[in-house]
C-alpha cells in the first residue's frame, strides 16, 4: 500500500478518506481521481495534512486511456474506488448517469487494474488491492422483524442507485473470480459528517433548520436507516485494506436503528440548545410532511459479525454526539455552505425535488 489511487476523492467520504489516511500513515502517497462533478469539490480538500504527498487530478474513472496512463506514471499498487453518482433521489428523476459512472466506471476501472497489475506487472493479491465501496441498499429493504443484512444476504436492489451499485458489486466479485483480481469489497450504511454535501437528509435538515426553512419529511418519517460516522468509516476501509481477506465483502454500520423523525427531532433539539433565541426555535416547528420517494426502502440496518470477529472494528463514535459534532462542523464552515448555496446547479436541484412535493 505505498501508490493509492482514490477515485472520488473530492466527494463527502473520499475526502475525509484522503484526510485520515494521510494524517495517519506516513508511507502512503495519494493520486487522486475525481471528475468534480456537482457533488466534488476542491474545497473539501483544502488544508489536508501531509499535502506533498497528494496529488489531485480532474477525471472521470471512464476514460480508459487515461486511467492507463495514470496507473503506470504513479505505479499504483493500491486503488480505493469510491466515485459514483450517489443521491437515490436524483437516480429516480434521472438514471442514465448512474449506470455511465457506477456501472461502466467500475468496469472501466476493473479493466485498466486487470491490464496492469495482472497482464502489464503480474503481481498478485500480496502486491496489489482493488477496493470497491459500495452500500447496504443493495439489500433491498427489511420488515421490522427481518434480520439484519449479512453478506450472505441475497441483493434486492430497489432504487436505480441502489440497482448501479448492485451491478458494479456483481463485476468487482466477476473479476475476482474469473481473471484473480485482488479485490475487496465493503458494503456500508449511511454516512454521516463533515463535508456532506446538503442534498442528504443530515446536512440539508440541518442547513434548512438554521435558516428558518421547512424540514421536508418523505412520507410517514419512520423508515429506518442505520448511521455510521464517516471517520469511523474510513477506519474500516483502511483495516479491511490492511487485513482483509482478498476475495470477501465486508458489512460496516454504526448499529443504530433510528427512524428519520428521530434523527431530525434530535438536530433540532441540538439546534435550540445552541440557538435558544432563534426565532425558529424549537425548530421541530419547522418539519414538514411532503409526498413520499417513490419506491422508498423502509429499512436498513446491518450485520456486523463479519468485521468484528474477523478484523476486531466497530464503530467507535456514539450517534448523539456524533450528531452534535456534525451540527458543530456545519456551524463552523459557514463559508463552505455558502459556496454550495450560491451555485445555481444546487438551487436548481432543490426546486426540481422539491417544488411538487406538496
Ligand atoms: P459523493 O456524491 O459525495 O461523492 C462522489 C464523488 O465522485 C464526487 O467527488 C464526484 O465528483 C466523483 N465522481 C462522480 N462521477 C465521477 C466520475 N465519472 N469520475 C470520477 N469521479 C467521479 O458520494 P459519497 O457519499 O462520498 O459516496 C462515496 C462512495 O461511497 C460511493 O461509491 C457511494 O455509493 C458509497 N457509499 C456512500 C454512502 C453514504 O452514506 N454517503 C454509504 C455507503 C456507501
Ligand atoms: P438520504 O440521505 O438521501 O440517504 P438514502 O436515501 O441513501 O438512505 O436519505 C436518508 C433518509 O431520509 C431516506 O429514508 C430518505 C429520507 N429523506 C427525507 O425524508 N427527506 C429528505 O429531504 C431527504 C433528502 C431524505
Amino acid at each position: 500500500m505505498k501508490n493509492m489511487l482514490i477515485t472520488g476523492g473530492a466527494g463527502f467520504i473520499g475526502s475525509n478518506f484522503v484526510r485520515y489516511m494521510l494524517k495517519n500513515n506516513s508511507e502512503v502517497c495519494i493520486l487522486n481521481l475525481d471528475a468534480l462533478t456537482y457533488a466534488g469539490s476542491l474545497k473539501n480538500l483544502e488544508d489536508v495534512p501531509g499535502a506533498e504527498r497528494h496529488n489531485f487530478v480532474q477525471g472521470d474513472i471512464c476514460d480508459r486511456s487515461r486511467l492507463d496512463s495514470l496507473m503506470r506514471q504513479h505505479e499504483i499498487d493500491t486503488i480505493v474506488h469510491f466515485a459514483a453518482e450517489s443521491h437515490v433521489d436524483r437516480s429516480i428523476l434521472g438514471p442514465k448517469q448512474f449506470i455511465q459512472t457506477n456501472i461502466v466506471g467500475t468496469f472501466t476501472l476493473l479493466e485498466a487494474a486487470k491490464s496492469y497489475w495482472l497482464q502489464d506487472r503480474k503481481l498478485d493479491g500480496n502486491q496489489a488491492r482493488f477496493h470497491h465501496i459500495s452500500t447496504d441498499e443493495v439489500y433491498g429493504s427489511l420488515a421490522p422483524n427481518e434480520p439484519a443484512f449479512a453478506e450472505t444476504t441475497p441483493y434486492q436492489p430497489n432504487s436505480p442507485y441502489a440497482a448501479s451499485k448492485a451491478s458494479s458489486d456483481h463485476l468487482v466479485r466477476a473479476y475476482h473470480h474469473t481473471y484473480g483480481l485482488p479485490t475487496t469489497l465493503t458494503n456500508c450504511s449511511n454516512n454521516y459528517g463533515p463535508y456532506q454535501f446538503p442534498e442528504k437528509l443530515i446536512p440539508l435538515m440541518i442547513l434548512n433548520a438554521l435558516e428558518g426553512k421547512p424540514l421536508p419529511i418523505y412520507g410517514d418519517g419512520h423508515q429506518i436507516r442505520d448511521w455510521l460516522y464517516v471517520e469511523d468509516h474510513c477506519e474500516a476501509i483502511e483495516l479491511v485494506l490492511r487485513q482483509g481477506q482478498v476475495g470477501e465483502e465486508y458489512n460496516i454500520g454504526g448499529d443504530n436503528q433510528p427512524t428519520n423523525l428521530e434523527i431530525i427531532q434530535t438536530l433540532c433539539s441540538i439546534l435550540d440548545a445552541r440557538f435558544p433565541d432563534s426565532p425558529h426555535t424549537p425548530h421541530s416547528k419547522l418539519i414538514k410532511y411532503v409526498t413520499d420517494r417513490p419506491g422508498h426502502d423502509r429499512r436498513y440496518a446491518i450485520d456486523m459479525r463479519k468485521i468484528h470477529n474477523a478484523l476486531g472494528w466497530q464503530p467507535r463514535q456514539a450517534l448523539a454526539s456524533g450528531l452534535e459534532k456534525t451540527v458543530d462542523w456545519y456551524l463552523a464552515n459557514s463559508k463552505w455552505v455558502v459556496e454550495i448555496h450560491k451555485q445555481q446547479q444546487y438551487n436548481q436541484w432543490m426546486q426540481q425535488n422539491y417544488a411538487d412535493r406538496p
